[in-house]
Order: structure tokens, then sequence, then C-alpha cells
């Protein structure tokens, strides 16, 4: 245990996970917790949620499950009351939830596309809406936003609504940082890149033709390091980034990838 974030009131959405194991917004949830941050875990599904803060609890961590889908205005809204009612303000806005479908233009439904951008893009804009009025009068407070190293670079399993949703992510990052910056808020991206987690299982390896074990290993083959990141990779880049350590750190990118974006194909 740590004092990174002592004290502080975070928000994580998506704070459960897809599958059994370790996703992106759990590992970061338990590691908040470990620091000393208060965390409210958000989900659509609250036993997915429920899991999460049992772990958290279990370490002697503080933490309260809400459910909530970040689609929806009005729930965005009853989440940051949630968490006021809980700890009487929002320091930290991590938002984590997001989807991937393989396919490109003519692949990929046109429903599919909408309902992605309203998962990925509409739901950091709701989010945002609701938690800056409370950061703005606090003076202070950090969003961290997962977007993914697919922004910016093409991979193998072209997802195209994917792709261009995390380069709005990155868009929207940027223009909160900058209206906010005088106010004492922060707002940063990780772009995570390959990383072995329950959503890959459960979104992509169809884009694989179904055979798990054969994505894992081309996604291993893809990295410099041999093999694939894990959660608690992006786990401990939110931390920092959330932490008073990253004070001066706002509007940019931070690529977790072990460094799969440095190879030039
Ligand atoms: N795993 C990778 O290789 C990789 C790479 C780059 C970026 N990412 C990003 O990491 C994030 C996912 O992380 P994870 O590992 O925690 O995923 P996950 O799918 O395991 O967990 C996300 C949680 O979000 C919840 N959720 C989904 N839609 C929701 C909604 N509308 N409202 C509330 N909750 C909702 C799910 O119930 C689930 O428990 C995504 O933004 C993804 O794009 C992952």
């Amino acid at each position: 245990m740590g004092d990174r974030v002592q004290g502080k009131a975070i928000i994580v959405t998506g704070a459960g996970s897809i599958g059994p194991g370790m996703g992106n917004g759990k590992a970061s949830s338990i590691l908040y917790a470990r620091e000393g941050g208060r965390i409210l875990l958000v989900d659509q599904s609250l036993e997915a949620a429920q899991e999460t803060c049992r772990l958290i609890q279990a370490e002697g961590g503080t933490g309260v499950p809400f459910a909530c889908d970040v689609t929806s205005s009005a729930d965005c809204l009853r989440m940051v009351e949630a968490c006021l009612a809980a700890f009487g303000r929002v320091d930290v806005l991590h938002n984590n939830v997001g989807v991937t479908f393989p396919g490109g233009p003519v692949e990929l439904a046109e429903e599919q596309w909408d309902r992605l951008m309203r998962i990925n893009v509409k739901s950091m804009f709701l989010t945002c809406k609701h938690t800056l009025p409370h950061m703005e009068q606090q003076g202070r407070g950090v969003i961290v936003n997962i977007a993914s190293i697919n922004a910016i670079r093409s991979l193998p399993a072209i997802a195209i609504a994917y792709a261009a949703s995390k380069a709005a992510v990155i868009a929207l990052t940027r223009e909160v940082a900058v209206q906010y910056a005088a106010k004492g808020i922060r707002a940063n991206a990780i772009l995570p890149g390959l990383m072995d987690t329950p959503m890959v299982i459960a979104q992509l390896t169809g884009a694989y033709g179904g055979d798990v074990e054969e994505m894992l290993r081309r996604r291993a083959r893809l990295c410099p390091t041999g093999k694939q990141g894990d959660a608690w990779d992006t786990a401990h880049a939110a931390l920092f980034l959330a932490s008073d350590e990253a004070k001066y750190i706002n509007g940019t990118t931070l690529v977790v990838d072990g460094g799969l974006t440095s190879i030039v194909g």
C-alpha cells in the first residue's frame, strides 16, 4: 500500500472486466485503491463492479460499486452525484469504457459504427460534461482517458470505427486539457498497445478466425518485446497521470506499447 493518490475520490468507468482475469479498468481501480484512492467503481454490469470492489476491500482499500451506462447522460449525472455522495468530491475521472468491432467500411454495419461511437466517444463527452463543473468548483481535477495506439497506427485486425473513435478520444482530451488548464484541471490520454486482457479475447477473436491461442501468438509476435503488455502496464501509467507527480503534464498522450509504435514496418 502506498499514498500516491491518497484520499483522492476517483471515478473509474468500466471498472469491471468483460471476462475472467484482469482488464485495464479493473487493474487501474485496484492500483488506485492500493495507493490510497477511494474508488467509485462504475460499470453497466453491477456484478462486474462488485467483483472489483471485493478485490479492493479484501486488500483493505475503499471502493463503491455503481451500475451505470455511460452512454446515458442521466446515468452519467447520477454517477457524479454518487461520487459526491460517497466521497464528497471528485478528484479523478478515469474514462476506461471502450469496445471494438472488427471490419472496414464495407464489412462494418452502420449501426455498429453508431453504437461504437456512442460507447467510446460520446460516453467521454458525457462523463466530462457532468464532472467538470465540480472539478472547476474544487479548483482542481484530473481526467485520464483510455485511447489506443490504433488512433495513430493501423493494426493487422482492421477496426475502422475503433481507430476513428480512439483518434476522437485524443482530440477530445486535448480540447478539455486546453480549455480547463487555467482552472487547475489536467486531461491526458493513454494509448495502450497490444495488451493481453479479457476484452481482446472477447471482442477480437473473431477477427482471427476464432482461434484464441493463434491470435495471442500473432499479437505477441508483433511486439518488439516478443510479448503483449498487460492491464497492470496501463494501470501504472494511469496512476502516474492521476497523481500529483504529473502536475505539469497536460493535454498529452502516453503510449504504453513496449515500443511497438517505434517500429517502421
Ligand atoms: N486490451 C487491449 O489490447 C487494449 C488496447 C488499447 C486500448 N484498450 C482500451 O482499454 C479499454 C478497455 O479496458 P478493459 O480491459 O477494462 O475492458 P473490459 O472490456 O474488460 O472491461 C470494460 C468494462 O466496461 C463495461 N462497459 C462496457 N460498456 C459500458 C457502458 N456503456 N457503460 C458502463 N460500462 C460499460 C463492461 O461491462 C466491462 O466490465 C478500452 O477503452 C479499450 O479500447 C485496450
